[in-house]
């Protein structure tokens, strides 16, 4: 499984490592619920370096990083790939609808170089479901759709 966030934030820009600060610790509880831990997964995000001031990656930031993303989600080939948050999911997913309509759902995601289409699962951002708790309810059924995926193998 390979996720992808929005960008680092000071912890990790700090260490140089995705999701180590209150957001990757609420990852790893989620993963955690369904039997996961951080050797089992990928991480990475759709900006490499954390926007000053952590304001929202800039269409120019994306647009840099992009082709990065795609190459590096093409050598991982994951078997499931989820989008933390709308930012993630409509860069990945060149879709414009927000996070709440396109959560629980399945979508292809292809590059010109697979062969085939990867699925897409987008989730909540965990950094949005600390802010807004009531939403974790939802992220739940969507970690049960991962783990449903990942025992039947489909
Ligand atoms: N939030 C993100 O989107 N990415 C990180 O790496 C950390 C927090």
């Amino acid at each position: 499984i390979m996720f992808v966030g929005e960008a680092p934030g000071a912890d990790e820009d700090r260490q140089g490592k995705p999701f180590v600060g209150k957001s990757g610790r609420l990852l790893d509880k989620m993963l955690a619920s369904i039997g996961l831990d951080r050797k089992n997964i990928y991480i990475t995000n759709i900006v490499f370096w954390r926007p000053p001031g952590n304001r929202d990656p800039s269409a120019a930031e994306l647009a840099v990083c992009l082709p990065f993303l795609e190459r590096h989600i093409e050598l991982i080939c994951p078997d499931i790939l989820v989008p933390l948050g709308g930012p993630a999911a409509k860069t990945l997913l060149g879709v414009r609808d927000g996070i709440t309509r396109l959560r629980g759902k399945w979508y292809p995601y292809q590059t010109g170089n697979m062969a085939a289409p990867i699925n897409a699962l987008p989730f909540f951002h965990p950094a949005y479901l600390l802010r807004s708790p009531a939403h974790k309810r939802e992220s739940w059924l969507d970690l049960l759709t991962i783990k449903d995926r990942l025992n039947t193998g489909g």
